[in-house]
């Protein structure tokens, strides 16, 4: 795992952008996972803009949604599959068979979760995966005190999540479970990305970095990824040991 540490959230979107776009310009038939959220949505709209400027093809990539609300409708704002159509999918030009979202309102959603396993290993695995971090340290929805060996499953959502979640809704939302790919998704990335910008996530990266490696924060599993990535702006990064005092 590497820190990326860059001046302000303008610059780290842009990194971020950059490394989405160089991957589908090395393989034209990538996978890459992406996360939604607000720490994303300038990276993903640089993304959007840079591939119409240049003409880079992204239909024959693949993209797997990382988590969805379970209960929440598609054309709801909050949904994590209407920010990726919005922000992204929607301005490139993408068949719907490659794009593979949590269908949060289906009966069955072990179903959705083998759905998405088995999307995703018969890609071969993700390329490239974007993920946020949440104030209580979860990736996607895996909560903490979850296990690092899970693939696609469902989740009682932590508190932290349930309230902080609001934020991406117009109304106040009843939000209980989640279904959310497994950190063992993450481990076995080719490549991963774990952003974060602004002071209210400087304390808790302070913890996936410096705290010990478990479940209790489930961000910190990517200290354990050869080829994972940490990319915080200068605020995020502002509470790590030898930073503080800047
Ligand atoms: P945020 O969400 O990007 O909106 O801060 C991150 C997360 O909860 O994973």
């Amino acid at each position: 795992m590497e820190i990326r540490i860059y001046k302000d959230y303008e610059i780290l979107s842009q990194s971020t952008a950059d490394e989405i776009i160089e991957t589908v310009k090395k393989n034209p038939t990538a996978t890459l996972c992406l996360a939604s959220g607000d720490t994303p949505r300038l990276a993903y709209s640089m993304t959007a803009k840079a591939a119409l400027a240049n003409s880079i093809d992204f239909s024959r990539c693949t993209f797997v949604a990382l988590d969805e609300w379970m209960g929440i409708a598609p054309d709801n704002e909050g949904s994590c599959q209407y920010f990726l159509r919005h922000y992204l999918f929607d301005h490139l030009d993408i068949p719907e068979s490659n794009l593979h979202f949590f269908n949060a309102l289906s009966s069955d959603a072990r179903d959705e979760c083998k759905k998405m396993n088995d999307a995703i290993q018969q890609k071969g695995g993700i390329d490239l995966m974007i993920v946020g971090i949440g104030m209580n340290g979860h990736v996607g929805f895996n909560e903490p005190g979850q296990s690092f060996q899970q693939y696609a499953h469902v989740v009682d959502l932590d508190e932290t999540s349930k309230v902080v979640g609001q934020k991406y809704f117009r109304e106040t939302t009843q939000l209980s479970k989640g279904l959310t790919l497994g950190l063992q998704h993450m481990l076995e990335a080719k490549k991963v990305l774990l952003i974060a910008s602004g002071l209210k996530k400087a304390g808790i990266i302070k913890k996936t970095i410096e705290d010990e490696v478990g479940p209790n924060i489930p961000a910190t599993s990517i200290r354990t990824h050869i080829n994972g990535y940490v990319m915080l702006d200068e605020d995020a990064a502002s509470h790590l040991a030898g930073r503080s005092d800047r």
